[in-house]
């Protein structure tokens, strides 16, 4: 907090304290993370009693770190389903069983949106909150600051279609995003780069024909893209309320504290879309086919 304090008033940390810098580069060590505070110090470990830790002291501020907080959870929960689903094909009735529970942590993202919609106002976040979010330099490299975009939807993205069906302004974002998250997510992230998405190994799995698709493999396509909608609810209320407040009238920064634009954000929802629509489209088809209907009747 004081690092982020430092460089809101316009003093970078280590040079007025250059002691600091081995200190949190031995800390950065120890915990097998960045050698500075994550959007894990400023929500998650933030006590939630009077020792709450914020910039402000605004209530509106308490109501941001409650909203990134209550999600944690439920994505922490979300990843470990995405590496279990790895372990199905996508013909297996337990694919879309598995979905179904991570469609069930991702409503959580809209619940935390809904709460910031309602409580927190853009530009109090633009004006008063985004300057204590600012980059730092320890050592040779400079640190972004505890970011809600490090929240790990991106690594539930690149288990489900992002590894190979994603751009190169996302992937980059991707990439910057590893090195602020978990141990844990780190090695997910590590495994899942190079392996097939959920979308592309559901539609190998149609083949050239999805008529011929079985029950089992249509309703796993139906689940892949009921949860793309619940991520594309929280990403339509997020990308309104951050145009709110990265709007030029109002802005004090032109990029968000996760170092990416509006533009990157709308470019997510696109391919976000895209996949969710790649996916109703397959079970459209085989659903439209009279013989399938013939025998499911
Ligand atoms: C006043 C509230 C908020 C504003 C103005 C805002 C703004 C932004 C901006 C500008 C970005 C682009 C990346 C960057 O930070 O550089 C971003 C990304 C992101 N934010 Fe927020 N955000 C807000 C609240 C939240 C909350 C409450 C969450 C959920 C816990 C959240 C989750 C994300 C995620 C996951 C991304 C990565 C892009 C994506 O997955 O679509 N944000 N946000």
């Amino acid at each position: 907090m004081f690092l982020g304090s430092l460089k809101r008033h316009g003093v970078q940390p280590a040079e007025a304290v250059p002691d600091v810098v081995p200190i949190l580069i031995e800390l950065g060590a120890r915990t097998d993370m960045v050698p500075r505070d994550t959007v894990h110090h400023y929500c998650t470990w933030n006590p939630i009693d009077e020792r709450r830790r914020m910039y402000t002291g605004d209530q509106q501020e308490n109501h941001l770190q409650e909203s990134v907080r209550m999600v944690f959870p439920h994505l922490r929960a979300g990843l470990e389903l995405c590496d279990l689903l790895g372990a199905f094909e996508p013909a297996d009735p337990k694919f879309a069983v598995l979905t179904d529970a991570l469609n069930g942590e991702l409503r959580w993202m809209a619940e935390s949106i809904d709460l910031v919609l309602a409580k927190v106002s853009p530009v109090f976040f633009a004006r008063i909150l985004r300057p204590y979010f600012e980059e730092i330099d320890v050592g040779e490299r400079t640190y972004l600051g505890p970011a809600a975009a490090q929240v790990p939807l991106w690594l539930i993205d690149q288990a489900i279609w992002a590894s190979d069906r994603s751009e190169p302004g996302y992937e980059e974002f991707l990439r910057d995003s590893v090195p602020y998250s978990l141990p844990r997510w780190r090695e997910l992230y590590d495994t899942w780069v190079s392996c097939p998405s959920a979308v592309t190994r559901l539609l190998d799995a149609f083949g050239s024909d999805p008529h011929e698709a079985g029950p089992a493999l249509t309703s796993s396509a139906a689940a892949i893209a009921r949860m793309l909608r619940t991520v594309i609810i929280f990403r339509g209320r997020h990308l309104g309320i951050a145009r709110q407040a990265y709007k030029e009238e109002v802005r004090l920064y032109s990029v968000g504290s996760g170092g990416a634009s509006i533009d990157l954000l709308h470019d997510i929802i696109t391919l976000t879309r895209e996949n969710a629509q790649l996916m109703k489209t397959a079970t459209e088809q085989r659903s439209a086919d009279p013989e399938t209907r013939g025998a499911s009747a």
